[in-house]
């Protein structure tokens, strides 16, 4: 009963010695976690030891070194929406014991190199929706993590070297930005990385050689780019990669040769692309291990659809997944098929006006 006192006890001794008075840490028992309001400068120096802080009504501008003065065995800091625009080298130095590390929902334009060195036990690093339109190189120098979350941000570029001098990090987010230039060093040193996610960029060009660091890989998302074509060799190095997601992107061909590197590869995914044509065969020699591949939503006449799944059936691979389909047009269990001969690329839109006319024309009323 005491011991509960201490925190407490100490926060208002701290208090009293802070020259800013408006801000506060405020023990919460029952979440075990220092609230801290107002803060604008520094935290104030007291004793944290191994509880929660929460930011709650802070305005941070640039998180330093200094920012938080004191040792503390601290491991989960939210930081969201604290008006934290910048954060320079070594911020985080004195919260080596830091496991979630929230700074989502601030305004975060740029992170000094080094800036979370020293934090070597993160479970969760969280800078989603903020600011950053460049990828500083050795911004997560030293940083051992075993997420980094980056999606929402304005990203254009990871440029060669950016990740050299990482420790460790098993997944990383990337989704939902605009990059659209990535370099062969891109991903270089990310060499325990298991997850990519890469969704909902701006990427058109996969350079060779690019994942040639990251034999660990298991899962990568590509969803939602503007890929048309890959060269040869563009996934070398990806043996163990069980899980590849190509859907909405803008490919009218695909040569099943690409998967050749991918030694495991279980599910692929290519819907929503502007396929008309696939050699099954030829993909199934390229992926012996595939189990599931997602087909719908793509320019499918019925006829050629058919065939791909009769042959898909006969050796073992899924081709419905999960999720909605087509039911009320012509379909295969909810992948549409055109009746009509599709044996050009067209438009997604104009494909679908087309097989909801040619469904119409074809009832047969009694
Ligand atoms: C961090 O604090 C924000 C409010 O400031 C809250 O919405 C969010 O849920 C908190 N995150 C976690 C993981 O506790
Ligand atoms: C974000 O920071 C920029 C300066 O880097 C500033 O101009 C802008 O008003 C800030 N936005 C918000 C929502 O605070
Ligand atoms: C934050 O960093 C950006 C880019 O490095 C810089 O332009 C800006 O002046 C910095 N803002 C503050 C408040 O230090
Ligand atoms: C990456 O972040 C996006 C947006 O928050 C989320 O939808 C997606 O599930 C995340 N991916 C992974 C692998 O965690």
């Amino acid at each position: 009963m005491q011991f509960k006192w201490i925190p407490l006890v100490i926060c208002s001794i701290a208090l009293a010695n802070s020259q800013d008075i408006k801000s506060v840490c405020t023990f919460a028992h029952d979440k075990l976690t220092y609230l801290c309001s107002g803060i604008k400068g520094t935290f104030p120096s007291m004793f944290y030891g191994a509880y929660n802080i929460k930011c709650a009504g802070c305005e941070i501008p640039v998180f330093r070194s200094g920012t938080f003065p004191t040792s503390a065995d601290v491991p989960s800091f939210n930081l969201s929406s604290s008006g934290i625009q910048n954060i320079t080298s070594n911020a985080f130095s004195m919260l080596t014991k830091l496991r979630y590390l929230y700074l989502q929902n601030n305004n975060i334009s740029g992170i000094e190199p080094g800036a979370f060195r020293g934090l070597t036990q993160i479970n969760e690093l969280n800078l989603e929706h903020n600011a950053l339109t460049h990828i500083t190189p050795g911004v997560f120098d030293g940083l051992k993590a075993l997420a980094v979350h980056l999606s929402h941000n304005n990203i254009v570029e990871i440029p060669g070297g950016a990740f050299e001098q990482v420790d460790q990090i098993t997944t990383f987010n990337l989704s939902f930005s605009n990059i659209a230039i990535l370099h062969k060093d891109s991903l270089k040193g990310l060499s325990t990385m298991e997850i990519l996610d890469l969704q909902f960029n701006k990427i058109c060009y996969i350079p060779l050689g690019m994942f040639q660091y990251n034999d660990l890989l298991k899962g990568l998302d590509l969803k939602g780019n503007k890929l048309r074509n890959f060269l040869p060799g563009t996934f070398s190095g990806l043996k163990r990669l069980l899980t590849i997601n190509l859907a909405n992107n803008e490919f009218s061909e695909m040569d099943p040769s690409l998967l050749l590197p991918m030694a495991s590869i279980y599910y692929l995914d290519i819907s929503r692309n502007n396929l008309f044509y696939l050699d099954a065969q030829a993909l199934r020699q390229a992926a012996p291990t595939l189990k599931v591949i997602i087909l719908k939503d793509n320019i499918w006449d019925c006829a050629v659809l058919t065939n791909l799944v009769k042959f898909f059936k006969t050796v073992g691979i899924d081709t419905f997944g999960t999720g909605e389909g087509w039911y009320d047009v012509t379909n295969i269990n909810g992948i549409m098929c055109s009746m009509g001969h599709v044996n050009y690329a067209m438009p997604f839109d104009l494909y679908i006006k087309k097989v909801k006319a040619d469904s119409e024309k074809s009832v047969n009323y009694c």
